[in-house]
């Protein structure tokens, strides 16, 4: 069985069969994380991009649970110079293999900087994920704006499609739900919303909408929920 578990803002974990994978594993410094960092043992970890909101705790549950760590090329690169002795440096196009599945790294449309006390260290740019695991296909967006391109991930054949809601830093829910008509995924996912007050939504109300303008059912997780998929 493969399961879905919301961490809170943009972070996952999917587990199945005793393996696990963790999504942009930001806790320490989120008001909204349900998990503290040492309670996650994943063998891999997938980031999005190097904003701090996504990027989070990678660097410490890798070194501890000796997690591979995939990224894009220049955050890939910067994790392993922190330490981490199985990071990935991979790029928009590319399929790399993890224990239990595979990421095609995809487009988005973002910003992507990692900053600590002295500023930007990490630079780069964002990407979506494209992850087959556990017998499923799950679209991780990032954060990005909405783009039609987002109709040749549809034909990847989701299962899911994890999509930011917030607005203000990446798309809100309206072009969110324009979003679901391009990628025709069987569930959809929100996140990145209501973790910092300018990106407050309502997730019932985004349901309603999806539910209501497309064929998909929308899981609206609270933190700490766990769906079978
Ligand atoms: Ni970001
Ligand atoms: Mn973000």
């Amino acid at each position: 069985m493969t399961t879905l578990t919301y961490l809170g803002h943009s972070a996952f974990l999917l587990e199945d069969d005793g393996k696990s994978v963790v999504i942009d594993p930001f806790l320490t410094g989120n008001p909204n994380a349900s998990h503290q960092p040492e309670q996650l043992n994943p063998q891999t970890i997938l980031l999005t991009h190097a904003h701090n909101d996504h990027v989070g705790d990678t660097v410490d549950i890798a070194k501890r649970a000796g997690a591979k760590v995939i990224a894009t090329f220049e955050l890939g690169t910067w994790l392993g110079e922190q330490g981490i002795e199985d990071a990935v440096a991979a790029n928009h196009g590319g399929t790399v293999a993890f224990d239990g599945g595979t990421v095609k790294l995809t487009q988005a449309w973002h910003t992507s900087s990692y900053e600590d006390g002295s500023g930007v260290v990490a630079p780069g740019v964002p990407a979506g994920l494209v992850v087959r695991f556990g017998g499923k296909t799950i679209y991780f967006a990032g954060d990005t704006c909405l783009f039609s391109d987002m109709r040749l991930i549809g034909e990847e054949e989701l299962d899911v499609a994890v999509l930011p809601i917030g607005d203000h830093f990446t798309m809100g829910p309206d072009d969110a739900v324009r979003a679901v008509e391009f990628l025709n995924p069987k569930t959809v996912i929100p996140c990145h919303y209501n973790t910092f007050p300018e990106i407050k939504q309502d997730r019932n109300d985004f349901k309603r909408k999806v539910e209501e303008r497309t064929s998909a059912r929308c899981e609206a997780l609270e933190p700490g929920a766990r769906l079978e998929l």
